[in-house]
């Protein structure tokens, strides 16, 4: 059973590169799909991150944001591949900034996992669009669908190039919309997973087969994100530990990428697991602090800072890990879509944490 000794809340800045974030409670990843027309931030994304940001975490990570139209999961994905975009973007990061909370954002390329329905219609997430309805064409390393979406087709290295370089054009808006950090998403079965899980990557060329022809593709994104974006901020990537199935990526697996990751010049990792295949046995296991051991196993190997995700849903057991170092940040998601004030609440009385605007209520 964890102690409960460390009760006070986590207010201690962490610096990464020349950013200072004020605090270790952070807001992970999560999607809204509510995207206008090419996938634009609307009012919902200013309202929800906005909320977010009053509420007091200490870096805000926007949503799988796709660096291309062809990378997108669904026609409500945000998107950042192009200066429009980034100006629409700066409505967030400037609410997000003045509020003292670091604006991130996540880069997502959806891979096999792309053109499918938003979660609340039809099938969702298993519910594919066909090109004829308005989808795309999607690719992966090998031409294997997952679930019933549509067949990707295999990557060819014209589609590879197209891929590293959207990271980096995505990168390179993500910084002119003035995020302070970015995050690839390496994880949860999209385009950088589906390479290095064997589970989805079937290749024999220099891109499959071994783990260290696997690890080709996410690092050449790795390269290209952290080449694009100011030295002086930091590049995170949120890794899959496991794939929790035979024959998958193992958490030894994770160990050496998350080694090259460092030597590649990404400065923390978001830990999580799952994702590549859709079998029951293949579920991430409902416990509290799922991602903790593996972010001990992680951190070891590689030197980085990490920043557990999943089941961290106590904001004094969020304290206690990053006290005894076993987290240097602590993301936490659906606790935040309950109520936006979350890392707010074991400061009641803080004036200096809560909005003065709302002073007259504490
Ligand atoms: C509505 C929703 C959307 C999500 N979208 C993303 C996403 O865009 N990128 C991502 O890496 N994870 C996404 N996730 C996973 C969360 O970031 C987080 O890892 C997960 O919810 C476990 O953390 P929690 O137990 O604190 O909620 C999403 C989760 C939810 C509930």
């Amino acid at each position: 059973m964890p102690s409960r000794e460390f009760t006070a809340p986590e207010t201690r800045p962490l610096r990464l590169r020349d950013v200072t974030v004020p605090n270790r409670v952070w807001m992970s990843p999560m999607a809204q799909y509510s995207a206008g027309p090419d996938g634009m931030p609307t009012d919902w994304h200013l309202v929800h991150y906005g909320a977010r940001a009053v509420g007091g975490v200490g870096l805000l990570m926007v949503e799988a944001t796709a660096v291309g139209p062809r990378h997108r999961t669904t026609s409500a994905d945000l998107g950042i591949w192009n200066e429009e975009q980034a100006a629409a973007h700066r409505r967030l990061t400037s609410f997000i900034a003045g509020r003292g909370v670091v604006p991130a954002i996540q880069l997502l390329a959806a891979g096999r996992k792309a053109s499918h329905q938003v979660p609340w219609e039809g099938a969702g997430q298993n519910g594919p669009v066909s090109v004829a309805d308005g989808g795309w064409e999607t690719i992966g390393p090998t031409a294997t669908p997952i679930g019933d979406l549509n067949a990707p087709k295999e990557a060819d290295d014209a589609d590879l190039d197209e891929a590293v370089e959207a990271f980096a054009q995505a990168t390179r808006m993500a910084h002119l919309a003035g995020y302070e950090a970015v995050e690839i998403h390496a994880a949860h079965g999209y385009l950088v997973h589906q390479f290095l899980s064997p589970l989805s990557n079937h290749r024999t060329d220099e891109y499959g087969g071994s783990l260290q022809n696997r690890m080709r593709f996410p690092l050449r994104v790795a390269r290209a994100v952290r080449a694009a974006f100011p030295p002086e901020k930091p590049v995170f990537a949120r890794v899959t530990a496991t794939d929790w199935a035979a024959g998958g990526l193992t958490i030894d697996d994770a160990a050496i990428f998350a080694k090259e990751l460092a030597a590649a010049g990404i400065d923390l990792l978001d830990i999580s697991s799952g994702g590549a295949v859709r079998t029951r046995e293949a579920r991430t296991p409902v416990r509290d602090e799922v991602h903790v051991e593996f972010a001990d196993t992680l951190k070891k190997a590689s030197g980085l800072a990490v920043a557990p995700v999943g089941q961290i849903g106590d904001l004094a057991r969020a304290a206690e890990l990053v006290a005894t170092g076993r987290a240097d940040a602590v993301l936490m998601g659906r606790p935040l879509l309950r109520d936006p004030y979350f890392a707010l609440r074991t400061r009641p009385d803080d004036q200096t944490a809560w909005p003065r605007q709302y002073h007259r209520a504490l």
